[in-house]
């Protein structure tokens, strides 16, 4: 099933997820399936629970855009172990189309997660992958992207909103 993507204004973007912590559930597993087919639907490579309005520690990353099985990573309580380097690039999020700005991160990220049946493993990513384990664990933790950019850019994104908010094409 294919979820609408939460926008920026809703307070489900901004609010800290819940630790997930019941595995190896037939829920468990449409709950994934369901955030890979409404990633794919909306062309992104990483989409957190809390941007289809469910508040709970998961995400998922393909930055393959599904060419690629093995590129499938589901996230499950999170938590970034360590970080080294850095690279500057444009970030986006589905839950503030139509916007993107230049984003320093660290270039090689380690994150501590679990599976779907809760076996906790680490996995190290670099460039897009790295980008992608910050921005979605970011999400889980009720922090966006644009926290990242100067409060003037900040500024001009939030006005630009409120405008389409009152032309109703938020
Ligand atoms: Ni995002």
């Amino acid at each position: 099933m294919v979820y609408p993507i939460v926008k920026y204004g809703n307070p489900v973007l901004e609010k800290k997820a819940q630790t997930i912590t019941e595995f190896d559930t037939p829920e468990l597993s449409k709950l994934i399936d369901d955030m890979f087919e409404s990633m794919y639907a909306a062309k992104g490579v990483g989409l957190a629970a809390p941007q289809i309005g469910i508040s709970k520690r998961i995400a998922v990353i393909d930055t393959s855009l599904g060419e690629h099985e093995e590129d499938k990573i589901v996230l499950i309580n999170p938590e970034i172990i360590h970080t080294e380097g850095k690279q500057n690039g444009e970030e986006g999020c589905l839950s503030l189309p139509g916007f993107r700005e230049d984003v320093r991160r660290p270039l090689r990220v380690t994150v501590r997660t679990q599976d779907a049946r809760g076996k906790t493993f680490e996995t190290t990513g670099e460039e897009l992958l790295a980008r992608a384990f910050l921005h979605e664990t970011d999400h889980l933790n009720g922090r966006l992207y644009i926290s990242y950019i100067s409060t003037l850019k900040r500024d001009l994104i939030k006005r630009k909103i409120r405008r389409l908010v009152k032309q109703g094409e938020w």
